[in-house]
């Protein structure tokens, strides 16, 4: 596959996007976090915290497309085991007037070669609302299966949401990649 997008690390001065991004209330309803209010000086702590601790747990990187370092959104992988070779998707954001241009399947093949490839995972879970159709969509047709409905999981904008769990093994992985060619 042809990339439109790479990923490069986070910068301090990306905290006024990902700011921005969380006060888009479309798409604070879609995703399973809970609603809180950052200011933009604790998200600069939080992108500073992120960029110059040496937590192997998680990593976050920033989305942009070829030709600009300009970020675009950013995506996460959060709770690496590397005992069990497992891990979370900790999702991907993008800027609203760069979505549907198939830059999220391109972000999430992305992720996933980083997953398997580089962090030498066996696993990789997620999560999503089972209202949230576009995001399940993204998962499955990136090779993601569903395992299970996790009842009544989140509670927002008045009322309990079921949450489905979601999963990749490496071996689905490699179907991935020869599929798309990454
Ligand atoms: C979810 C998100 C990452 C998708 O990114 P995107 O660039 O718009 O998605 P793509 O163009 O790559 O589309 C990938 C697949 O998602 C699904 N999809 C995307 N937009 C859709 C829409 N408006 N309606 C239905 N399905 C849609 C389709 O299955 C599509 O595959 P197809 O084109 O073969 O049908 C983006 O909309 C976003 O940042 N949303 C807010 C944050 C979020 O919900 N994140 C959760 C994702 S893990």
């Amino acid at each position: 596959m042809e990339f439109s997008i790479f990923f490069r690390a986070l910068k301090l001065e990306d905290a006024e996007f990902i700011n921005s991004l969380r006060r888009i209330e479309e798409m604070e309803n879609k995703i399973g976090g809970n609603k809180r209010f950052v200011a933009l000086e604790r998200e600069t702590k939080w992108v500073n915290d992120l960029i110059m601790n040496d937590n192997p747990g998680f990593i976050y990187v920033a989305v942009c497309e070829k030709g600009s370092d300009a970020i675009i959104g950013y995506a996460s992988i959060t709770e690496i085991d590397y005992r069990n070779g497992r891990c979370y998707w900790g999702g991907i954001k993008l800027l609203p007037e760069k979505a549907g241009k198939g830059y999220g399947f391109q972000a999430a093949l992305l992720l996933l070669k980083y997953v398997f490839e580089e962090l030498r995972m066996e696993r990789c879970a997620a999560e999503g609302l089972e209202e949230h159709t576009v995001g399940l969509k993204l998962m499955e047709k990136a090779g993601f299966k569903k395992e299970g409905l996790m009842r009544k999981h989140i509670y927002k904008n008045g009322e309990y949401k079921n949450n489905w769990l979601l999963s990749i093994l490496k071996e689905e992985y490699e179907v991935l990649k020869k599929k798309y060619e990454i």
